[in-house]
Formats: structure tokens, C-alpha cells, sequence
């Protein structure tokens, strides 16, 4: 994919339902029997990766009215599947249904794609067998056998800020007998707590010499969804929107609105840091509406003009063009926060007047690909001067982008850095496995255009 420089970009653009919750979403669907409806469900492969494993499973699908509908014979009736199961390229399809599986009373393989196949299961199978779970692992990664067993509760410090690991003995809990307490010391993403509406206690914790202030987690069969809900309507995704958010800090002129975006506190930090760097971006903030959108989503418990009590605070996003960046250093308890919107600041920082350092992300490798090191060729490639180090690394601007080729080497959020960093180039740059960006949004490119005047 050849792309040439831009100097403009403007419109608004409204993005497809989170990527995070519409995994959870969609297991949740699973669980209940009934028919439940999702509005605004991407279509992108790894939510299809999802929608594929509960089809798997007996859950029927189908398209009508703006939503998918998923009909579900609830957990009790989920049928054996007659092949193994495919992920895909998708860590959170594997991991948040590994935790379901093991507490079911099904025999599945679970398989994915190469990158899926070589990213870690054994931290998800060392917690789930603590719980009884019957896992058959040949190696760290996929392809996976899991027998259902009967569980029970366990407490669990998470040992890494992995919400995929949290939910999957989260989702495990659930199935358990017993209460599970899932303890983290260092908070990341909270979707299937809030969507379990789960209840946590802050304790206090000391150990290897560090003493704190943590919170944990309880869930228990009691917390188990057993209502079909319908008309949940997904809010855009904030981590496929830091790429266009980006892009317009790149050009001379524009302005962009991303409607309804998902501004989860663990999910905005990267918002929060570009305001900081001196870029011009406003939340509107959606009121009372929560969650659910402009739409009364007709939960239980929900009643118009209240907060949702599943709510997932959401804000209309608007962003402007052309004013200097100067980027601030990033490590510590933020990481977590950001840590799939480091490859979209990078790109900003490409353009900042003071270095760009990046510590404790170390996970950065355990992606879609060794991110961090494809991060450190793709602004090496365009230009800037880069330090790799073993948890991160230092940019330094370069002058003038130049322009380059570069392979995405199949990481969709490689790949959509690379389109939006090509934009600000002094040419034309060659960007292969573009494609890839399919995995989170596939009309990411036709939408970059539409944008671009
Ligand atoms: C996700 C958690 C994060 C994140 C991923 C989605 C989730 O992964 O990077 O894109 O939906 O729970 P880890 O759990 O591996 O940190």
C-alpha cells in the first residue's frame, strides 16, 4: 500500500463498539439463555474470532435490526464442539474463554493463528489449575487442550497488569465453588468486573519488601449473568481512535469528531497525555447516559435519565490540528493504562520537541508481534533516532519524517502506525500487511480517507 503525505484532515467519523467489550459482551450472551442484541459490534476479525467460538458452542447468530443477536442455550446447554476451536489472532477470545471452559463440562481444543499460537497461555493455565482445571498445555502458547472440571475458589495475586488474565480467572470464579479473590497491585482495564458488576474490598498488602493499598476482586456463582439482555449499545473504541486522534495532531490544519467514544479510566490515560504534551483535544462528556449511549439500553435497574449500573463512562471526542507536541516520559503504574495506544504515541512523538522514553513495558513483547522492537524499526525506518532498551525506549525526534517502506509484519497496531505516520512523511511510503489492521478495524484505511480533504 503506497501512501502519500497529507496536510489536512477533517469530518467526523463514528467508530465501531469497543474491541474490549465486545469480547466480553458476546461471552456474556453466551452464558444467559436467550436471545441478547448488540449494537455498534465490530466487524473485525477478532470479534468474529469470538462470534466463531460461541457458534462453536451452540450460541446461534444472526444480523437484523442494526444489531447482532446472539441465541443462546445458556451455559447448561452449550454443546460439544466437533473441531477445535479457532482464536484466531485474538489473546482475549483464547484467554477470557479458557476461564469459562475449564468450569464447563466440555472437552475443546482451543487453537490460533502463528502470533496467537507463540503469545503465553501457561499464566492463564497456572491460576485455573490452582482451581481444578484440567489443561493440556504442550508449550507456553496454543494449540491447548482444556477438559471442564469442577472448581474452586482460590485467591489469586496477579503476578502482571494482564486484564485477560484477571478476567479469565475472573470468568473462571464464576463457575467455582466458593468465593475467588483476584488481588491486583498494579490496576488495569475493569470491563468484566463492571460488566459482572462484581463487588472488591481494598487491603492492604505487604510483600517482598513493597507494602500498599491494592484492591480485590470477589466473584462467585451468585455473580453469574442470567438475564438476556438486548440492545447494548457499544461505544467506539479508544484504542482504535488514537490512531486517528494522532493523525490529526500530525497535520497543519483540521479538526476531527469521534463521537461516543469509550473514556473507561483505564482505557483514556493516552487522551489525558497528549492534552499534557500540548495538543488540543475536548471530551464532551455524555451525561447520565453511561454506557448506553444516546440509547436506554432497558437493563434492569437502569431507568432513563439515570447512570446505567453497568455504565462505561463515554464522550464525544474532538480534536485539533497543528499545534506543537512535547512529549513527557512514560513508565510505572501508567503503562498498564495505555499500553495499546504506546505504538499511536510513539507516532505523535515523532513530531515532539523533547525525547520520547518509555519504561516498564516490557508486555509491549508479548503482542500481536514483539511490538516494542517493531515499534523501535518503524521510527527507525521514518527516521527518528531510537534507543531500544529491554522495557522500552527512547525517540528522539527526527527534523523531517522521512519517507519509508515498511512490514507490519502482521500486528494491526503496527500496521496502523506506520498509515498514520506515513501521512506526516516528506514523500511517499510503502506500508506492507496493511491488512492487518483488519484484525481491530478493518475500514480503518477507507476511513483515514474519507477524512483526509
Ligand atoms: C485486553 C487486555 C490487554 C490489551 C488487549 C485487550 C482485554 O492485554 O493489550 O488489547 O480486552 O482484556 P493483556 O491482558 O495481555 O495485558
Amino acid at each position: 500500500m503506497l501512501i502519500s503525505p497529507a496536510r489536512r484532515l477533517r469530518g467526523s467519523l463514528q467508530l465501531p463498539g469497543d474491541k474490549s467489550l465486545s469480547h466480553r459482551h458476546i461471552l456474556r450472551a453466551a452464558l444467559v439463555e436467550g436471545r441478547s442484541g448488540l449494537i455498534n459490534l465490530p466487524d473485525s476479525l477478532d470479534v468474529r474470532a469470538s462470534l466463531g467460538a460461541v457458534e462453536a458452542l451452540g450460541v446461534g447468530i444472526s444480523h437484523a435490526d442494526g444489531r447482532v443477536w446472539l441465541n443462546s442455550p445458556g451455559l447448561e446447554g452449550w454443546r460439544q464442539p466437533v473441531a477445535a476451536i479457532d482464536c484466531g489472532n485474538s489473546g482475549t477470545t483464547a484467554r477470557l474463554l479458557l476461564g469459562l471452559l475449564a468450569g464447563s463440562r466440555l472437552d475443546v481444543e482451543l487453537r490460533g493463528d502463528e502470533s496467537l499460537s507463540r503469545r503465553p497461555m501457561a499464566r492463564v493455565a497456572e491460576p485455573l489449575r490452582r482451581m481444578g482445571a484440567r489443561i493440556d498445555l504442550a508449550g507456553d502458547g496454543l494449540p491447548l487442550r482444556v477438559r471442564g472440571a469442577r472448581l474452586e475458589g482460590i485467591c489469586f495475586d496477579l503476578p502482571v497488569p494482564s486484564a485477560q488474565l484477571k478476567s479469565a480467572v475472573l470468568l473462571a470464579g464464576l463457575l467455582a465453588s466458593g468465593e475467588t479473590r483476584v488481588r491486583e497491585t498494579l490496576p488495569c482495564r475493569d470491563h468484566t468486573e463492571r460488566l459482572l458488576g462484581l463487588n472488591s474490598e481494598v487491603v492492604a498488602f505487604a510483600s517482598q519488601g513493597r507494602a500498599g493499598i491494592v484492591r480485590e476482586w470477589i466473584v462467585s456463582g451468585r455473580d453469574l449473568p442470567r438475564r438476556a439482555w438486548s440492545d447494548i449499545r457499544l461505544p467506539a473504541d479508544p484504542s482504535t481512535a488514537a490512531f486517528y486522534v494522532v493523525a490529526t495532531l500530525l497535520m497543519d490544519e483540521g479538526e476531527l469528531v469521534l463521537p461516543e467514544v469509550l473514556i473507561n479510566p483505564f482505557r483514556r490515560d493516552y487522551l489525558d497525555e497528549l492534552l499534557e504534551w500540548g495538543g488540543l483535544l475536548e471530551l464532551e462528556e455524555i451525561p447520565g447516559e453511561g454506557f448506553c449511549g444516546p440509547t436506554f439500553c432497558g437493563l434492569e435497574g437502569c431507568n432513563p435519565g439515570e447512570q446505567c449500573p453497568i455504565a462505561e463512562p463515554v464522550a464525544n471526542l474532538r480534536v485539533r490540528a497543528g499545534l506543537p507536541l512535547s512529549a513527557r516520559s512514560l513508565s510505572g503504574r501508567r503503562l498498564p493504562r495505555l499500553i495499546d495506544e504506546i505504538p499511536a504515541l510513539a507516532v505523535a512523538a515523532m513530531r515532539s520537541d523533547t525525547p520520547f522514553e518509555v519504561a516498564d513495558a516490557a508486555e509491549l513483547r508479548l503482542k500481536e508481534s514483539d511490538r516494542l522492537h517493531g515499534l523501535v524499526e518503524l521510527l527507525r525506518a521514518f527516521g527518528g533516532q531510537v534507543e531500544e532498551r529491554a522495557d522500552g525506549f527512547r525517540l528522539e525526534a527526527p527534523a523531517v519524517i522521512t519517507a519509508a517502506r515498511f512490514d507490519a509484519r502482521g500486528d494491526h497496531r503496527l500496521a496502523m502506525a506506520a498509515a498514520v505516520l506515513a501521512l506526516a512523511a516528506d514523500g511517499e511510503s510503502e506500508i506492507l500487511g496493511l491488512e492487518s489492521a483488519a484484525v481491530s478495524h478493518p475500514a480503518f484505511l477507507e476511513d483515514l480517507r474519507t477524512l483526509l480533504v
